[in-house]
């Protein structure tokens, strides 16, 4: 039997050129390019200058025209990033020179990204701006591991949490106690180099050293690489494996789910294993 295509146009769905003057806070999802949304795309086609982090996949950047503007604002490797402020100052400088400005982000641009400071700084400049949802690595990462973030009977919440707090602060803003106490998955963003305090943390605290835990670096991408062990011991399998950023770190009993579910990102490997796991998997 023939298929036929749809006949959606383009802005039924919403989906519409970028606008100059305009700032639109993108996110550029988890690395899979496949996973960046249509809006996305058709506003990475539309835009006169694009500010991006060292995160940006290729293939994303790859749909910007070649005649605009591309300012790589991230840390590289032995250099320092953009300073905040001074982001901001470029999104609302550049809109109002008539562009069409888009800050392309890592996952989605609320989740981690700064991406809230950045609304703020064209809000408070009277530039209009438009925040465009990607999908985020908390979520993506795991997923694409086999490790759902909520599963029925095993996790009935997700947090998300910064591994990484500002040095900046005199006292550290994370109750750990709540943390350790959370009924459900944590997800830690920004963290390898901190997994043994976190992990540290979370047993003094009273969560379980024998809880599932597992790090996912370069989730849903053709990079992506798994380490699970148990809370006590996965720091020490971090050092020795030499597991490096970026990485979320996932602790809960979710993570004993990818024992039956196995890599199921598109990029990320061979399907799941055919077996019949279910009957031994025990939580
Ligand atoms: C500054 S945060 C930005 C998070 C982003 N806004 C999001 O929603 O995914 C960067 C951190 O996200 C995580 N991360 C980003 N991409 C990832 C990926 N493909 N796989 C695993 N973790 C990733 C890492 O913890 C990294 O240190």
């Amino acid at each position: 039997m023939s298929r036929t295509t749809s006949a959606i146009e383009p802005s039924a769905l919403g989906i519409e050129p970028a606008r100059p003057g305009h700032v639109y806070l993108l996110g550029g999802g988890p690395g899979d390019p496949g996973l960046l949304t249509m809006r996305a795309a058709a506003l990475l086609q539309t835009a006169d200058l694009v500010a991006y982090d060292r995160l940006s996949p290729a293939e994303v950047l790859a749909l910007v025209p070649a005649d605009a503007e591309r300012i790589c604002v991230g840390k590289t490797v032995g250099r320092p990033g953009w300073d905040q402020d001074d982001i901001g100052q470029l999104l609302v400088n550049e809109a109002r020179l008539g562009k069409a400005v888009v800050r392309l982000k890592g996952g989605d641009p609320f989740v981690f990204g700064r991406g809230g400071e950045e609304a703020i700084a064209c809000r408070e400049a009277g530039v209009p701006v438009t925040v465009v949802s990607g999908v985020t690595s908390a979520v993506a990462a795991p997923a694409a591991a086999g490790i759902p973030v909520t599963h029925r009977g095993v996790a009935t919440g997700v947090a998300f949490v910064t591994g990484h707090e500002d040095p900046s602060k005199p006292e550290s803003q994370m109750d750990w106690d709540a943390l350790a106490r959370f009924p459900g998955t944590l997800v830690f963003l920004m963290g390898v180099g901190n997994v043994g305090r976190i992990a540290g943390m979370l047993i003094a605290n009273g969560r379980g050293p024998d809880t599932p835990a597992a790090l996912v670096r370069w989730g849903t991408t053709s990079e992506q690489e798994v380490l699970a062990a148990d809370l006590v011991s996965i720091a020490d399998e971090v050092r020795r494996t030499g597991f490096a950023s970026p990485a979320a770190i996932v602790v809960g009993d979710v993570v004993s789910l990818r024992d039956v579910i196995g890599d199921v990102a598109p990029l990320a490997g061979d399907p799941a294993p055919a077996e019949p796991l279910l009957s031994t998997l025990s939580l």
